[in-house]
């Protein structure tokens, strides 16, 4: 087992499909950019080795799926199926929803329980603003299609004060309506953000978002997981919401993350730039690859560090 002095282990993959993605948020790319396909993803097969690999070398138990957006590229439905029957403890989804209803069938099939939907306003004239891609409709089409399924469902809504300030307390309502729990996501200095005056203009704290989920509701703060990122809170009669407070209550601290890129490099740290390639390792038999990944898991845990410093380049591409 890997530790670092803080006792930090990585249990908790989030694996990149794809670096592209067919939105173009604002709080993600500047004006006019896109995310696209990094020059030499990795196929389905050789993602499902690295996972393999990955959970015999330092027990990682939980997978999330991320990207750019993984809906978007063909080797979903592989290796969505593949990782399914890896028998990990917890297989997770991150999407934006637009693509759904073309993977529900795909998504059925693989057994999925959880998902993790990023939405962040039910206005669609403010959605086009934020996302510059895709349409509210076909989001809320497939949220309906997931719940159906019986996924159990999260919201992901990042709150900034000129853009979507008075969905706070919209997205809670529909949320509680239908049995999702909704997590807030502080806003992050990640890319262009980064020392941008945006952000602190945008910026809306756990302190005001409480404030404003205050004039309607009431609610309690709740456990939650040793290494969770979210405080929860419990609203009586109605459900649960978190907060995923970077800036106001951070927690590098008890990070267990370990993060892979679509073109196979391991991220120890979302606010560090330090990577470590593993494609070549994935061409090795196993007895030869495992000793080579402990070594590079040695220093991705290295990489973790004390307080969430920003980040320019990483939080796109592996999908925060
Ligand atoms: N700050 C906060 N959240 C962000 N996300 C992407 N970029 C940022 C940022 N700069 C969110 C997305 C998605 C989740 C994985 O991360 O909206 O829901």
């Amino acid at each position: 087992m890997i530790v670092d002095r803080l006792g930090r282990k990585f249990s908790n993959l989030r694996v990149s499909l794809t670096a592209a993605c067919n939105y173009a948020c604002s709080y993600c790319v500047p004006d006019g950019k896109r995310l696209m396909k990094a020059h030499n993803e990795l196929s389905a097969p050789r993602l499902l080795k690295a996972v393999e690999l990955l959970q015999q070398a330092t027990g990682i138990d939980k997978v999330r799926i991320t990207g750019g957006e993984p809906l978007v590229t063909p080797k979903f439905d592989d290796f969505l199926l593949g990782v399914m029957s890896i028998g990990l403890s917890d297989v997770s989804l991150t999407t934006n929803g637009q693509l759904i209803m073309s993977k529900k069938d795909v998504i059925a099939e693989s057994g999925l329980k959880r998902m993790n939907i990023s939405l962040d306003t039910l206005n669609p004239l403010r959605f086009k603003q934020i996302a510059r891609g895709g349409d509210l409709a076909t989001v809320l089409k497939g949220i309906d299609a997931m719940l159906e399924l019986g996924i159990k469902l999260k919201i992901n809504m990042v709150p900034m004060r000129s853009q979507n300030y008075s969905d706070i307390l919209s997205m809670l309502d529909f949320c509680f309506e239908r049995g999702i729990e909704l997590r807030y996501i502080e806003l992050m200095r990640m890319g262009h953000l980064l020392g941008s005056k945006g952000f602190q203009a945008d910026f809306v704290s756990m302190e005001s978002l409480l404030d404003e989920i205050g004039k309607k509701y009431e609610f309690s703060r709740t456990d939650a997981p040793y290494d969770s990122t979210a405080a929860r809170f419990y609203v009586a009669d109605y459900g649960n919401f978190g907060i995923i407070a970077n800036e106001s209550e951070p927690f590098c601290r008890t990070c267990t993350r370990l993060r892979l890129s679509s073109d196979g490099y391991l991220y120890g740290c979302l606010s560090s730039a330090n990577r470590q390639d593993i494609s070549g390792i994935l061409e090795l038999p196993r007895h030869l690859a495992l000793p080579k990944l402990q070594g590079l898991l040695v220093n991705a845990l290295g990489d973790k560090k004390l307080a969430f410093q920003g980040e320019v380049t990483v939080m796109k591409f592996i999908g925060g």
